[in-house]
């Protein structure tokens, strides 16, 4: 037996309706529909080779041996794809991401659509997107909207073959921008896998998922008729409505601090004045703002002359995963 290896990169993507709560959290079979847009510029890349001389799988992420649940996570997908190709070697797997772990960018969606693409690869498999997406939900749910590219949709669906994501535009279907406002963050925060399992705790949540159809409805025509005033109304809203049930779940997960708000007001109020930008807001205290390319250089500097703002990174619409070498 020789060693199998392949390289792959994805992107992270930005949600406009969130993905919040999950139907089946084995399967990661969420409670609503959801729609991204990747982001250019993040990249995770990783290599995953399946060698016959290791006694378990490895894994380095950033230049770190990781162990413990980060390692779990990871054998439980490989695990999927030694069962589907028949193998049984354990794999080294080396990642890399070129955007900062504290910058409110969850690196889950890139690292597992990344994963995805090269150990199926490495093993032989020559899986189709929508399966691709459907084994990159498994280790996270945003995962399987960052193997196809542009602007995404995550069919929730009702079972493991349903639950996957397509693109709904290519990249160069509209030039938006996502300048990532980041804020000081105090403590850590609760991680999503944790979080949404404390959705269904919310009194709120049943009424955000009965309402998902609607506004996933809204955000595609808003999407395929580059419609931005009605984009920036409906990602606001499904922004705000996950973090009432956030807030509302028990125990609460409060994300905000109150520079964060200071970027919502701040952003409405440019809105108001005619500058073309919108907010939406993951499980963290970052703010997205996304707007216009033209937009681009006024809404940074704007971000940047805002209190509590340590920083902003931006990014456009990226393509899909895609092998490298
Ligand atoms: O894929 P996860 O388990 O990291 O969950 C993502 C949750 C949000 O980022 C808050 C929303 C989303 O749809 O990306």
């Amino acid at each position: 037996m020789k060693t199998l290896s392949a390289t792959a990169q994805a992107h992270p993507n930005i949600a406009f309706i969130k993905y919040w709560g999950n139907r089946d959290s084995v399967l990661r079979l969420p409670s609503n529909g959801s729609i991204s847009m990747n982001l250019d510029g993040l990249t995770t890349r990783t290599t995953v080779s399946f060698q016959p001389s290791l006694p378990f799988d490895e894994l380095t992420i950033n230049g770190h041996e990781v162990i413990g649940k980060g390692l779990d996570r990871v054998s439980s997908i490989l695990d999927l794809v030694r069962r589907m190709a028949g193998i049984g070697m354990k794999a080294e797997v080396i990642s890399e991401s070129n955007f900062p772990s504290g910058a409110g960018i969850a690196s889950s969606a890139s690292a597992f659509a990344a994963l995805a693409l090269a150990a199926t690869q490495a093993a032989g498999l020559g899986l189709s997107e929508a399966e691709l997406s459907r084994l990159a939900r498994r280790g996270s749910g945003s995962a399987s909207r960052s193997v196809p590219g542009g602007f995404v949709e995550w069919h929730a669906g009702n079972t493991d073959e349903e639950s996957f994501a397509e693109s709904i535009a290519s990249p160069d279907h509209w030039d938006l921008a996502d300048c990532v406002a980041i804020l000081s963050a105090g403590h850590k925060q609760t991680g999503s896998t944790e979080g949404h399992a404390l959705a269904p705790t919310s009194p709120l949540q049943a009424a955000r998922v009965a309402d998902a159809p609607r506004r996933l409805d809204l955000c595609r025509q808003a999407i395929l008729k580059r419609d931005f005033e009605s984009l920036a109304s409906i990602v606001e809203l499904d922004s705000d409505m996950m973090h009432a049930v956030m807030m509302t779940s028990q125990p609460a997960l409060f994300y905000w601090q109150p520079a964060t708000l200071t970027v919502m007001q701040a952003v409405r109020e440019w809105r108001s004045q005619g500058l073309p930008v919108f907010y939406t807001i993951d499980a963290g205290p970052n703010v997205h703002v996304l707007c216009p390319q033209a937009a681009l250089g006024e809404t940074e500097k704007n971000l940047r002359g805002l209190p509590g703002v340590t920083d902003v990174l931006v990014a456009g619409v990226g393509g899909p995963a895609r092998l490298l070498s």
